[in-house]
């Protein structure tokens, strides 16, 4: 199914590329894939379990099994709503632990595949363009500062009502950035052949307009 287009935005955390992909792929017509929502999703399974964190094939076997359905941007694990559940910091830490596991990678890999379907799939997260959809038709790394990307997460979150610190925010995606780029497998680096955004001085909705007109560009 290599035909059926693919737009891959790929970046850091809190880079837009959620927010981007979404909306890209609601004027396209597109699917869409959260792909860090899976790996959410198997950190929230393994919480609630108390699944043994050291046991990657315990870990892989929950990824593999997940009950998950995909309705209308609602996210359901065996018909509960986890939607606000998997945005917790708690379960964001644990997933990108559980994401530099190969075995659990793996368990999610056909997965990811299976959302490929016409019209077509934009797809965010870390490996899109480099590992899952290598011959995407396009391939986008979002990226911004550090301090972009931390003002934009303590919005979000105090829009939420949560409460938060600048200062551990900042130290908390230095980590994040810092376990995702170092990984032994599937490193979250720019895909050969990709267009670079850095979107630190610009609005959602100008990124947005630069996608598509790079996917408009494609024909
Ligand atoms: O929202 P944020 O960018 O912080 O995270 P996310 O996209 O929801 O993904 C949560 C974690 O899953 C990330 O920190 C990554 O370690 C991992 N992930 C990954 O390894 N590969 C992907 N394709 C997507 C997410
Ligand atoms: O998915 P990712 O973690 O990369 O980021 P997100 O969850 O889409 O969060 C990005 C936040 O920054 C959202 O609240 C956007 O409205 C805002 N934003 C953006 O996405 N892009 C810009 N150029 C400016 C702000």
């Amino acid at each position: 199914n290599s035909h059926i287009p693919v737009i891959t935005i790929d970046g850091p955390t809190a880079s837009g590329k959620g927010t981007v992909a979404h909306k890209v792929a609601d004027k396209l017509g597109f699917h869409f894939l959260d792909s860090g929502s899976l790996y959410r999703l198997t950190a929230l399974t393994a919480l609630r379990r108390g699944a043994d964190l050291r046991d990657e094939h315990a870990i892989a076997k929950l990824a593999e099994h997940l009950p998950v359905s995909f309705a209308g941007g609602e996210i359901l694990l065996a018909h509960e709503n986890v939607t606000q559940a998997i945005r917790a910091e708690e379960v964001g830490n644990l997933a990108s632990q559980i994401a530099a596991l190969p075995t659990v990678r793996q368990a999610l890999y056909a997965l990811q595949l299976g959302f490929r379907k016409a019209p077509g799939l934009v797809a965010d997260g870390r490996d899109m363009g480099t590992v899952i959809f290598p011959n995407a038709q396009l391939k986008v790394f979002l990226t911004a500062s550090v301090e972009a990307r931390a003002q934009r997460r303590y919005k979000q979150l105090i829009d939420k009502g949560f409460s938060a610190n600048m200062e551990d925010l900042l130290s908390d995606l230095q980590a994040r950035d810092d376990r995702d780029t170092h990984r032994a497998i599937a490193p979250l680096v720019p895909a050969e052949g990709a267009h670079f955004l850095d979107t630190s001085n610009m609005t959602a909705d100008q990124a947005i307009e630069q996608v598509l007109k790079w996917y408009a560009q494609l024909k």
